[in-house]
């Protein structure tokens, strides 16, 4: 055992990879989705609608009752397309409500799951919490523009990641904080935009979960608060 690590958005592509690679490795590892079934390697399994405010405090007094005391953080929170609504290809096809849908999705997850555990953080703590995000949104990295929804709110996932490593730096110093970009992996989320995608380019999810896996495992408070591309060269934010 080399503790033990929540993977919230557990039901989907990555995040069910990261379970099996992080329990292959020998966590302990418990789960949050907004689906009931808990899965085979999951020691502890919560389901919850981390959109709403409610999940903060469910999320919290789950941790409690089942005295679960966290090493790490991952989570995998994220949407793309949803119902016909494709990323924007221009400034007209952006919208309020999806703009909206994508924040809360791409954002309000993880900060609703960042405040159930923040309370648990104590001075002494070493948590590691890594943000599954995306390098187009990145600020600096965009040449092409579009996806204005989908690269707004990762932007705004990033600076949440940002603030947070700030904080929890001040409140413990053996905290670290970081987001990942995961590289293009086969998924529901990506499905729609693969078909012309280099195939060396396209990673599966196994290959995608170890790397994150090996970018968590080798977390250090100095290299907190920054944006990781998924061989762990940093990606500016
Ligand atoms: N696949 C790629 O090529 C790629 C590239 C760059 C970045 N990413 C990022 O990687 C992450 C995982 O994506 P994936 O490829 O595994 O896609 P996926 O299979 O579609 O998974 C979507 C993820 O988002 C969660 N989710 C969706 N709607 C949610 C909601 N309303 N409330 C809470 N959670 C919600 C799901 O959790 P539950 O179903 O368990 O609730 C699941 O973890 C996302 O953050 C995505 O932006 C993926």
């Amino acid at each position: 055992m080399t503790g033990t690590v929540l993977v919230a958005g557990s039901h989907g592509t990555i995040g069910r990879a990261l379970i099996k690679s992080l329990s292959d490795k020998g966590y302990r590892v418990v789960t949050v989705s907004r689906k009931a079934e808990k899965l085979a390697e999951s020691d502890n399994h919560l389901a919850v609608e981390l959109t709403e405010e409610s999940s903060v405090a469910l999320v919290g007094q789950w941790l409690k009752d089942n005295l679960i005391e966290l090493d790490g953080v991952i989570c995998c929170c994220g949407q793309l397309h949803q119902d016909g609504n494709l990323p924007e290809k221009n400034l007209k096809q952006l919208n309020q409500a999806w703009l909206a849908k994508s924040m809360s999705v791409n954002v309000v997850t993880h900060m609703h799951l960042a405040q159930s555990v923040a309370p648990f953080i104590k001075s002494k703590s070493r948590l590691r919490w890594l943000s599954v995000s995306a390098k187009v949104g990145s600020i600096e990295d965009n040449q092409l523009g579009g996806w204005y929804s989908y690269r707004m709110s990762k932007s705004a996932l990033n600076m949440l990641v940002k603030n947070l490593s700030i904080e929890w730096q001040r409140k413990a110093s053996g905290t670290s904080v970081i987001a990942v970009h995961p590289g293009t992996t086969p998924s529901a989320l990506s499905e729609p935009f693969t078909k012309n995608w280099p195939k060396d380019k396209l990673y599966p999810d196994d290959v995608t979960a170890n790397r994150i896996t090996t970018i968590f495992e080798s977390l250090t408070p100095d290299g907190s608060g920054k944006l990781y591309h998924h061989d762990g060269t940093e990606i500016p934010w």
